[in-house]
């Protein structure tokens, strides 16, 4: 979504607000305003408050490292977020607390224990070096939701291992780039898992992608432990099921002190090349912002169901699936499906029979349900809900007003949190006991946070419109993109120097200080929360043989948040037919994965270019969003935006 959407304009003149109740505020984890103000005149000595609230294994001898605009937290430190995770819980009545709660799409339902996961989490992370892994390997993760998943993620890093997760949606190639970027020894995957009632078949793809790697030496299966198995391939002297080397394993594992600078976890993400980025996240800091956020954001309570139902192969689901919740001991809940399967009231049946009490998802869901009826979340029971969460895309006010009537029947806080992939943690958002909730405004920086607007020079603006920067580095702050740090200077730290994060999103702030976070600036789209590089697209579509070249921007859709259009030149006489069309959709899901499927591909003769040859993508969002064309004096041949647009007005009406 732009800045110029009508719906964001409105924003301007929003005066629905709401101030915690009573109730809420009375039992809120932090009740008192003033913890701004505190954190604000020391940040340094926050931050370090808040990693008291963690197991250390030796104490950090400097709080913060800030060479701009490389950082180091807690240096000197050593801890294991695998023991913080887990061990740390046993001593006492949480021991036999669910960590997590599974459902799968058919309704098996699988629960663990703190101890049973510990069990099997030290058993994996045993196998783990049986099979030569050890302090700083890199291992692939490309699995569905499932208890592995996670045991996986905690079983590497209980031995130093850092975790590169692959959303198990990405396609073979998708996976073998990242497998390749960053040289994992070792993948873990499954057989399969349901997706709508359909089988992921999930090894041949895994299998797929590895005929194009080089650095892979052993692959985990894990064989879905509830209903039918699937049929797939095992390769002799490479390929081990999970369930065998975890059978003689021993269930005792000493969590490996790490350094709190050492990496935990590497994630890739789009940007504006097509290559995705390897975001690197380090032990301590990272830590230190899913525990206080989880505390803060959430008011996680001893007896709190939490429900984030990101998937883990987003930065969500890492920090608020399974770090953040296993950290401060909450019982989490994971859900293998879609919100659409069997029922378009999946969500809320979920909700009732688990009594879920804090729900997190994302605003596409959320306009999604709005589409479906309000009669289907009104079947269920939602009263044990006591707070709703927002993330992934701006929620427009019509959207939070119905999460609000409707799933949080008027009386649950709603916290719309901002925040990336690169930040690790919550940035922006209210404070659901302190702070005055505004429909489609995510709210103040997070408490040690210094969130700004700034203009085009980097000055601050205090309100009005701008780029959304932070001034001051934050535990949670990626250290690098991996194998290419250059790229993280140039991405983050060149526009305004080395010691002002640009995030990337333009925003608008009000006089009280709160944001509205609007959208990208740059060549990234945001489709259904999902970050997508249009450069990715634009290879995908160029690597079928009809393409000539393509440009791909982002369309607002109802749902959605953005679509994807895409717009083509064929090759030498190609003429656009219905299943070239189609065609074109097919390989970019299949080099990408379904995620990237342009909702449009819209052919042309040639595309608008300046006279030095720049495609105007400026003029192809007017087109695709069918709005008056802007300033077209730059155009090398003003006659083809005219084809463009006659050519969308056939299609799209
Ligand atoms: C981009 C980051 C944070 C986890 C999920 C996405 C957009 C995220 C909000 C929000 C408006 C938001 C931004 C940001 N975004 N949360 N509450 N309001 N926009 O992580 O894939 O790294 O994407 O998502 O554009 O830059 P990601």
């Amino acid at each position: 979504m732009t800045s110029d959407s009508p719906v964001f304009e409105d924003l301007l003149h929003e005066e629905r607000e709401f101030p915690p109740s009573k109730d809420f505020a009375a039992q809120a984890n932090v009740r008192d305003g003033s913890i701004y103000e505190r954190a604000e005149a020391d940040p340094e000595g926050y931050w370090e408050d808040r990693a008291k609230e963690l197991d250390w294994f030796t104490p950090w001898k400097t709080v913060m490292n800030w060479e701009p605009p490389h950082v180091k937290w807690f240096e000197g430190g050593t801890l294991n977020v695998s023991h913080n995770c887990l061990d740390r819980h046993l001593d006492g009545p949480r021991r036999n607390k669910a960590a997590f709660i599974w459902e799968g799409e058919d309704g098996d339902v699988r629960t663990v224990t703190y101890l049973q996961l510990h069990r099997e989490v030290c058993r994996f992370a045993n196998a783990l070096k049986d099979l030569g892994i050890s302090k700083g390997d890199r291992v692939a993760i490309y699995l569905p939701m499932m208890i592995e998943a996670t045991v996986a993620m905690l079983a590497c890093a209980r031995i130093g291992a850092i975790h590169s997760i692959v959303f198990a949606g990405f396609s073979p190639d998708s996976l073998s780039d990242r497998i390749n970027d960053s040289e994992c020894k070792l993948l873990i995957t499954a057989d399969g898992g349901y997706r709508r009632g359909q089988v992921v078949a999930l090894k041949d793809a895994a299998d797929k992608a590895l005929e194009s790697t080089h650095s892979i030496e052993h692959v985990v299966v894990v064989k879905r432990p509830v209903g039918e198995p699937f049929p797939c391939t095992m390769q002799e002297g490479r390929d081990v099921w999970y369930h065998d080397v975890i059978r003689d394993a021993s269930p005792e594992c000493p969590a490996e002190p790490m350094d709190a600078e050492d990496v935990l976890f590497i994630l890739y993400t789009s940007g504006t090349t097509g290559k995705p980025k390897g975001i690197v996240h380090t032990t301590g800091g990272y830590s230190v912002v899913a525990q206080t956020t989880m505390q803060y954001v959430f008011d996680v309570h001893e007896e709190d169901v939490y429900w984030c139902t990101a998937d883990i192969g987003w930065i969500t689901g890492h920090t608020y699936v399974v770090y953040g919740p296993l950290q401060t001991g909450a019982t989490s809940v994971i859900y293998e499906g879609a919100p659409n399967w069997p029922g378009n009231d999946r969500f809320w049946e979920l909700v009732a029979k688990h009594r879920v009490t804090l729900f997190y998802t994302a605003p596409t869901a959320i306009r999604a349900f709005m589409k479906w009826g309000d009669d289907l979340p009104a079947k269920h029971d939602l009263s044990s809900l006591r707070l709703l969460g927002s993330v992934g895309e701006p929620i427009n006010p019509e959207a939070w007003m119905w999460y609000h009537r409707h799933i949080g029947s008027e009386r649950c806080p709603i916290v719309d949190t901002w925040w990336q992939t690169e930040t690790g943690g919550i940035m922006i958002t209210g404070l659901p006991g302190v702070t005055t909730m505004k429909p489609g405004c995510a709210g103040p920086p997070m408490p040690g946070i210094a969130a700004e607007l700034v203009d085009e020079k980097g000055a601050v603006v205090p309100h009005g419109a701008g780029l959304l920067a932070i001034l001051r580095p934050w535990p949670s702050m990626l250290r690098t993109i991996w194998g290419d740090d250059e790229r993280y200077v140039e991405t983050y730290f060149s526009r305004f120097g080395p010691e002002i994060y640009v995030a990337g999103d333009g925003a608008k702030r009000d006089k009280a200080g709160d944001f509205m976070v609007l959208g990208r600036i740059d060549d990234v789209l945001n489709v259904s929360g999902h970050r997508i590089g249009t450069m990715e697209v634009e290879s995908a579509l160029v690597d079928h043989p009809a393409v000539a070249e393509s440009a791909v921007v982002g369309k607002t859709h109802e749902v959605k948040g953005q679509a994807i259009a895409a717009f083509v030149t064929l090759v030498g006489d190609r003429e656009m037919t219905p299943e070239l069309n189609d065609e074109l959709k097919a390989h970019v899901a299949e080099k990408i994965g379904a995620i990237a499927r342009p909702d449009a591909i819209l052919y042309a003769a040639d595309l608008p270019k300046t006279r030095s040859g720049k495609i105007m993508r400026r003029l192809l969002r007017d087109i695709a969003e069918g709005r008056a064309l802007g300033d077209t004096t730059t155009l090398a041949d003003p006659a083809v935006v005219d084809s463009l647009r006659g050519e969308y007005e056939e299609k799209e009406g």
